[in-house]
C-alpha cells in the first residue's frame, strides 16, 4: 500500500465543453502522480501534484538511450455516475514484463493499480461522459541519471498523467485502411517487440509516414526475419475472421501482448467460435481476400477499442474486406467491450472496477 500525499492545485484549469470534439491525447487535466525511484531506496514520495512542467538535466539517461516504460488504459464514466477501470491489474502485469525487458526496477502491481486509482480520483470530474468518450490515462517510467554511458539507471521517474480523449482515429468507428508495410520492421523475437516503450514507436514513424501519405492509418507489420508472417498494427493487435473461424498472430515475444486482445478472444472462444493463435502468412490472407473467405478484419487496443478495418494494402494490391463496412462480429464485439467498460452490461468476467 503507498501513502500518496495528494497536493490539489490552486488554478485549476478550464475543462472542454460539453460536446467540444476532444480528439485523442491533446488535453492533459489538472493533475498527475508522480513517484521517484533510488537505488537502495526503491520507489519514494507518491504523490499526486498539480499537473505541471518537469524539470531534467540535458543528460537525463532517457533522453539519449530510450530507457523508458509506459502504458495506456482509460477511466469510463457510467450512466450511474461511477467511474470505471478496465483491468487494470493486466496494464501493471504489463508495465513489470517491460519493467524487466527494459532494466527498470518493478512497480508493485498493488501500487501501479493504487496509483492510477489516485490520481482519477483527484480528477474524476474531468472523465468525459459524451458517448464514445473516455480519459485515457498514461503511466510511464523514465530513467533520470545524468550520465551518458550505456547502463541501466539507478534513478526514475514513475508518473500517470491523463487525457480525456474522444476516438484515436479521426474517422471514429468508420472502418479504416490499412498499409502493410513490405520495407521497413518493427521489432525481432528476441529485442523490445513484446515491451510497451517509446523505441517501438520510434522504430515505426518512417513506415507510419509512409502509410499516411498513401491515404491509410495505419501500418500493418510483417515479422521482421522473413516479412511473411503478420504481426501487429501500430497501435492495436489484428484479428481476422476466415471461412468462420477467428484467426489471430500467435503472442511469440515481437508484439505487444494486447489487453483488449485477451478479452476479445475470451469473448469469441466463449460465443462459440473456434479461435486460432497461429502464425498468419501475408500469402494466406491475399489468397483469403481474393478467395472471399476473409469475411472480417478488426484491430484490438485501449485507444482503438475494436476498429474495424475496410481496406488493406500489399505492394501493388488493394482489396476492400467484405462490402467495405463494419462486420457483424466486428461490431456485436465492440458493443459488447464498450458496454461492460461503461457499466452498461452485465461483467461476468469481473473485467471492470471501480475508482
Ligand atoms: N499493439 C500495439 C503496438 C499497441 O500500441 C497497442 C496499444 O496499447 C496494442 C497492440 C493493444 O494493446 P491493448 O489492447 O492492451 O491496449
Ligand atoms: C493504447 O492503445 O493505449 C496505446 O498506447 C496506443 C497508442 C496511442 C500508442
Amino acid at each position: 500500500m503507498l501513502n500518496i500525499r495528494i497536493e490539489k492545485t490552486q488554478n485549476p484549469k478550464a475543462k472542454p465543453e460539453k460536446g467540444a470534439p476532444l480528439g485523442f491525447g491533446h488535453i492533459f487535466t489538472d493533475h498527475m502522480f508522480v513517484m521517484n525511484y533510488e537505488e537502495g531506496k526503491g520507489w519514494f514520495d507518491p504523490r499526486v501534484v498539480p499537473f505541471e512542467n518537469i524539470s531534467l538535466s540535458p543528460a537525463s539517461m532517457v533522453f539519449h538511450y530510450g530507457q523508458e516504460m509506459f502504458e495506456g488504459l482509460k477511466a469510463y464514466k457510467g450512466e450511474d455516475g461511477q467511474i470505471y477501470l478496465f483491468r487494470p491489474e493486466m496494464n501493471a502485469k504489463r508495465a513489470n514484463a517491460s519493467n524487466e525487458r527494459l532494466c527498470i526496477p518493478e512497480i508493485p502491481e498493488e501500487d501501479f493499480v493504487q496509483a492510477v486509482k489516485a490520481v482519477v480520483d483527484v480528477d474524476r470530474d474531468w472523465v468525459p461522459e459524451e458517448a464514445g468518450t473516455s480519459l485515457y490515462i498514461r503511466p510511464f517510467v523514465i530513467a533520470t541519471d545524468n550520465f551518458l554511458g550505456v547502463a541501466p539507471s539507478k534513478t526514475y521517474l514513475f508518473m500517470v498523467i491523463l487525457s480525456p480523449s474522444g476516438a484515436y482515429y479521426a474517422s471514429g468507428l468508420a472502418p479504416v485502411g490499412i498499409w502493410i508495410e513490405d520495407e521497413y520492421v518493427r521489432a525481432v523475437k528476441g529485442g523490445i517487440g513484446y515491451a510497451k516503450t517509446g523505441g517501438n514507436y520510434a522504430a515505426s514513424l518512417a513506415a507510419q509516414v509512409k502509410a499516411h501519405d498513401g491515404g491509410y492509418s495505419q501500418v500493418l507489420w510483417l515479422d521482421g526475419v522473413e516479412r511473411k508472417y503478420i504481426e501487429e498494427v501500430g497501435a492495436m493487435n489484428i484479428v481476422f475472421k476466415i471461412s468462420g473461424k477467428i484467426v489471430t498472430p500467435a503472442l511469440n515475444g515481437s508484439i505487444l501482448p494486447g489487453i483488449t486482445r485477451n478479452s476479445v478472444l475470451k469473448l469469441c472462444r466463449d460465443w462459440g467460435y473456434e479461435v486460432e493463435e497461429r502464425k498468419i502468412s501475408v500469402d494466406e490472407l491475399v489468397e483469403a481476400a481474393h478467395n472471399g473467405t476473409l469475411e472480417e478484419v478488426f484491430g484490438t487496443g485501449t485507444a482503438a477499442v475494436v476498429s474495424p478495418v475496410g481496406k488493406l494494402r500489399y505492394k501493388d494490391d488493394v482489396f476492400a474486406i467484405g462490402d467495405g463496412g463494419i462486420g457483424e462480429l466486428t461490431q456485436k464485439l465492440y458493443d459488447e467491450i464498450t458496454g461492460i467498460q461503461w457499466g452498461k452490461k452485465a461483467d461476468p468476467y469481473g473485467w471492470r472496477q471501480t475508482v
